[in-house]
């Protein structure tokens, strides 16, 4: 299976998918990187791995229609079975989700739907929750809103404070990214109405 990853930042779970897709049982490869930002972690991961990649900046279109229908076209170039943010900081438009929406993942570090946006591990911090986690979900037109494929909690401790927590998340998060791509992949899906079923 074709992986198309976008990133914004630092690219672990990506990292986390091109060591996993090393192995050939793995079922998927990662054929491009799209980012929305030059000079990036994520970037160099790709070019360390030779997979190709683009950038499309959103400050170098017109409108942010053209800037989606940009993108869009960039990812469907490499014919994608399926496209998942790993850390990718903007929200895709209708001409995306026209063209992937039953095959774009997200990945967030907290439990949806409690704390969507940016700053999932400081908001579960600030509001005292003792249980968090990341969660992996289909895209729709909302923020943080799709379908759930699956879950992963971790614990929230005494001590923890933004950094702890976050890194803690992000080490269950990148082995959920990986079993769960490498399901989907092997076995398929169908996303009916808010229900992801995997045969
Ligand atoms: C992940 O924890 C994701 O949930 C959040 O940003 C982080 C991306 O990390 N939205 P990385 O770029 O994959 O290291």
């Amino acid at each position: 299976a074709r992986l198309v990853v976008l990133v914004s930042g630092s690219g672990s779970n990506l990292q986390a998918l091109l060591d996993a897709a090393a192995d050939p049982a793995y079922g998927a490869r990662v054929v491009s990187v799209g980012a929305d930002r030059d000079r990036i972690t994520g970037l160099d991961r790709a070019a360390a791995a030779g997979v190709p990649a683009f950038v499309e900046r959103l400050k170098d279109h017109p409108t942010r229609e053209d800037w989606d229908k940009a993108l869009t076209a960039r990812v469907a170039e490499h014919r994608p079975d399926l496209v998942i943010s790993a850390g990718f900081l903007k929200l895709v438009g209708p001409h995306f989700l026209a063209a992937f929406g039953d095959r774009y993942l997200n990945t967030h570090n907290t439990l949806l739907p409690a704390f969507p946006g940016i700053h999932g591990p400081r908001d579960a911090l600030a509001y005292g929750v003792k249980v968090t986690g990341a969660t992996l979900f289909f895209v729709d037109a909302g923020m943080d809103t799709g379908p759930i494929v699956a879950q992963v909690a971790v614990p929230v401790l005494d001590d923890d404070d933004e950094e702890t927590l976050t890194e803690r998340i992000k080490s269950a998060e990148r082995r959920q990214l990986v079993e769960q791509v490498g399901r989907l992949v092997r076995e398929g899906w169908t996303i009916t109405g808010r229900k992801v079923s995997i045969p």
